[in-house]
């Protein structure tokens, strides 16, 4: 079985991506390969900009390592309650290269930020929007306060309730 995972952000510091690397590593007997957004690095989508160029090799390139997946892990990083820029603009030309960018496949969404909030916003706006795209949600969970609850020198959780619940909903990705 194939994962691939990936953190809904380009920074180079992405919470979401130490969650997200965290929780791949969580799945046992899987091949796990984790994307990292600034490898896929198109330029802002733009209808114009496709009707002069067509599709940039980057969108078709993640696109071709979502194919590749069995099943597929994202933690989205939230801006203003919404998508990060990087993520939306790649997912939208995902979505004019093949509109169902997930295929059908398994999919579980997780969600970090800083605050209590634990980007629930994103992590709504996604669970909502992802069957639309082809994707099977299997779970999906918001992690609050990263700081509080993420020990980064170990690379993993520390909020044993929060990590419970992490274990089982990767779970799902391989039942
Ligand atoms: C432009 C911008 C808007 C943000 N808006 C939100 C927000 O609406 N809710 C939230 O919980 N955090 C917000 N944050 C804080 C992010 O959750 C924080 O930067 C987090 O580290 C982003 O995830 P990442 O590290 O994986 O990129 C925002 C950050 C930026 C830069």
């Amino acid at each position: 079985m194939k994962i691939v995972a990936f953190a809904a952000s380009n920074s180079t510091q992405s919470i979401n991506k130490k969650l997200v690397t965290y929780a791949a590593s969580l799945i046992d007997g899987a091949t796990v390969e984790v994307l990292d957004l600034n490898a896929f690095n198109a330029p802002i989508f733009s209808t114009d900009h496709e009707a002069q160029h067509g599709h940039p090799e980057q969108a078709k390139d993640f696109l071709s390592k979502l194919n590749g997946a069995d099943a597929i892990l994202i933690s989205f990083a939230e801006h203003n309650g919404s998508y990060s820029a990087a993520y939306k603009s790649l997912f939208d030309w995902s979505s004019r290269i093949q509109k169902k960018v997930f295929d059908g496949k398994p999919v579980v969404a997780l969600a970090t930020s800083p605050g209590p909030g634990g980007a629930k916003s994103v992590l709504a706006a996604a669970t909502a929007s992802l069957p639309f795209f082809g994707a099977t949600v299997k779970a999906s969970l918001s992690v609050p306060s990263f700081p509080s609850n993420f020990d980064v020198a170990a690379g993993r959780l520390s909020n044993p309730e929060l990590d419970a619940q992490l274990k089982a909903a990767v779970a799902t990705l391989t039942a």
